[in-house]
């Protein structure tokens, strides 16, 4: 594959996470599948999401299938597991009615509420870890300043101990709850579910790849949600569950399955590995382009990412207040402006819109991890700024490159943790594409 293949590859990647990483500040998410499915199959799904609300038990789960082949439908309805069985069944009515509307002459789709979630699908959906697609939402509200290091501390402890209760649940219910002191007088509340049809460990390694995926939707915020088909979890400053859960019947008898148990250990690895080599791959092709003197070792990380870093009071200058007429464009992110150093270097300053979700430690990563996959067809990375809640990326100025150039870079840093944190598996049918 030739360099540019390779780089658009990656791109066609990171785009289409882009979404996903995203939440929209709207607290229901939906996503479809594949469209162009049979009349026997619409019967078969009018037949099935019919029964759905009907049929759920007390512990708030369903699972059923109608057909054969491919006209085979499966479906999942979960309800959280703090809510009553009338209220759970009403909303898995209405989840089932609006679905189907969203998602016409769809194979599979999946709608969270919130109040259950439900799904439907073609595949085999019960026992499988499925944890794309993943949606997160987040709250408006914010948590001060000061205090997000200390809220951040408090709910990943609980999200911790949730994990751990969660997992632990039956065959039936695989939910937590929890409410715990956060700073500044506040109580946080948060809750992790599963769908108990899942393995101990499906349990636990969905819901820790969601946890994962908070600080990049919802960091600093009063609340939020990382939605995936297997398991959600959410927090907030307000209660927003019963804190008395009904009650889940005897469990029927547990089931071993140690095949789904090796799926899971040994796909993450295969998928890690193919990730590595495609790394390792840029790398080297980036090494023999460079000069041996500009390498950058590994242990000096901490103290190389400080010499990339501008002041902010210069690129303000530079770029005379970020004033409109020196605006280049706007990307994804945020707006590009052309600077001009003191030593009369021109640059271009990526000012990232400031709700980009990042502390400041995984910001400036990523930068270092941009500035080691640099290659000549791109514009140069130089370096970074940061002051409070504003973060600039400095790049060469070139004054002929499109602005897709500074689009790449910018979606990549936005995307790459969050893609090598919680979307495998996508990444694995993209590779196949
Ligand atoms: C399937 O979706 C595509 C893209 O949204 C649309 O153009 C097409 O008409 C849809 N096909 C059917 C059968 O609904
Ligand atoms: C739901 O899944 C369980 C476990 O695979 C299975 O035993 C049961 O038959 C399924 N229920 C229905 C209604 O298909
Ligand atoms: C289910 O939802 C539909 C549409 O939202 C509604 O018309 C119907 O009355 C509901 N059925 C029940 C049993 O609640
Ligand atoms: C599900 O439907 C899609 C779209 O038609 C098809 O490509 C896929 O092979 C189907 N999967 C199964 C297991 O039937
Ligand atoms: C919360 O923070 C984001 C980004 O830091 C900001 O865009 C937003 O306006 C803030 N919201 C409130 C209500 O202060």
């Amino acid at each position: 594959m030739g360099y540019w293949k390779l780089l658009f590859f990656a791109f066609h990647i990171l785009t289409s996470f882009h979404g996903l990483c995203n939440g929209q500040p709207d607290f229901r998410a939906h996503v479809c599948g594949d469209n162009g499915t049979t009349s026997m199959y619409e019967s078969n799904k009018n037949t099935l999401l019919s029964s759905v609300a009907p049929n759920i038990g007390r512990n708030g789960f369903y699972n059923s299938s109608v057909g054969q082949n491919s006209d085979r439908v499966n479906a999942i309805a979960l309800c959280r597991g703090d809510v009553e069985l009338d209220i759970c069944r009403s909303c898995v009515n209405d989840s089932t009615h609006k679905l189907v509307q969203l998602c016409p002459n769809y194979h599979g789709a999946i709608g969270w509420y919130d109040k259950c979630m439900l799904r439907f699908s073609n595949y085999t959906i019960f026992h499988q870890l499925d944890i794309g697609p993943e949606r997160s939402l987040f709250s408006l509200n914010n948590v001060s300043d000061s205090d997000v290091p200390q809220f951040n501390q408090a709910l990943r402890l609980m999200l911790d101990r949730l994990r751990e209760k969660a997992k632990s649940g039956d065959s039936l219910r695989k939910f937590a709850s929890e409410r715990t002191s956060g700073p500044a007088f506040q109580t946080i509340y948060a809750l992790s579910q599963c769908t108990p049809d899942l393995s101990d460990i499906q349990c636990y390694d969905c819901l820790d790849g969601a946890a994962k995926a908070i600080p990049y939707c919802c960091n600093g915020r009063q609340g939020g949600r990382v939605l995936r088909p297997s398991c959600n979890l959410r927090f907030e400053t307000e209660r927003f569950y019963n804190e008395t859960p009904a009650t889940p019947q005897p469990p029927p008898g547990k089931d071993s399955s140690t095949t789904r148990t090796v799926i899971i250990i040994v796909v993450p690895i295969v998928i890690s590995v193919i990730l590595i080599i495609m790394f390792i791959c840029i790398f080297q092709r980036k090494r023999k382009h460079r000069k041996p003197t500009a390498k950058i070792e590994t242990m000096d990380e901490i103290s190389s990412i400080e010499t990339l870093r501008y002041d902010f009071g210069a690129i303000r200058i530079a770029t005379d207040n970020f004033s409109d007429s020196n605006q280049l464009g706007q990307g994804g992110f945020g707006v590009v402006y052309k600077g001009t150093l003191p030593n009369g270097k021109e640059i271009a300053v990526k000012r990232l819109s400031r709700d980009s979700g990042q502390g400041e430690q995984e910001f400036k990563n990523e930068v270092l991890l941009v500035v080691k996959l640099q290659h000549k067809n791109l514009v140069r990375l130089l370096g970074f700024s940061l002051e409070g809640t504003e973060k600039l990326l400095v790049y060469e100025f070139m004054p002929n490159a499109s602005l897709d150039h500074f689009l790449f870079v910018v979606i990549w840093h936005q995307n790459m943790q969050c893609m090598v944190n919680s979307q495998l598996s996508q990444m694995s049918l993209a590779l196949v594409y």
